[in-house]
């Protein structure tokens, strides 16, 4: 696995310190008295690892809800457009919802699970992202919270994967690429 990836981006020890600082951020936006409706989505599975390192920083009382997106993906780089594939599984109505994912790309998945999530009439809702494509990632998509800017490269591992697979790479790298068709 590791001799597929080209070069390392975010070494593990640079998330974790990255990840860190970013439940920072969190803990200050959210005040106490929001504690108690805190409800963190993971949008699956990319949003895995990250979400499992993330909650584990953030000390307040939370509820977590998981809602299954795939971005069409399969052996392409190219995303076609984001669909459902398993319904949010928590109930987010007048609570806090603080949306988690792993990348921001061309922001398809992030607003359809925005706007499923606003007909429920969420209190508020947040949104952090652990990387993020500048290049592509539209204006009108507001990202509250962001662990890096990446340039426009496919990456993989910490969740992020390539037709299934480097999940489990616990450092985020670039794949190869002969090893993808675009
Ligand atoms: P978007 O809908 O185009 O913003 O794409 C977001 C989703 O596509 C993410 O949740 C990821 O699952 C996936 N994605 C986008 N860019 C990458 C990448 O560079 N590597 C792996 N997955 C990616
Ligand atoms: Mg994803």
């Amino acid at each position: 696995m590791q001799a597929d990836i080209a070069k390392i981006l975010f070494p593990r020890e640079q998330i974790a310190q990255r990840v860190d600082d970013l439940a920072g951020e969190i803990v200050r936006a959210y005040d106490l008295e929001t504690n108690a409706d805190l409800v963190l989505v993971s949008i699956l599975s990319g949003a895995l690892i990250f979400t499992a390192d993330l909650m584990r920083r953030l000390p307040q009382p939370m509820r977590i809800g998981l809602i299954t997106v795939s971005a069409y993906r399969g052996a392409t780089t190219e995303s076609r457009g984001a669909r459902v594939l398993r319904e949010l599984d928590v109930d987010v109505t007048d609570r806090h919802v603080l949306l988690v994912d792993d990348i921001l790309d061309t922001g398809g998945t992030l607003r359809l699970v925005r706007e499923r999530l606003l007909l429920a009439r969420p209190r508020s809702l947040r949104t952090c992202v652990l990387l993020r494509k500048p290049s592509k990632a539209p204006i009108d998509l507001p990202v509250d919270f962001v662990g890096f800017d990446i340039d426009n490269e496919f990456v993989v591992g910490y969740g992020l994967d390539y037709n299934d697979l480097y999940r489990n790479l616990p450092d985020i790298g670039v794949l190869k690429k002969e090893l993808y068709s675009c």
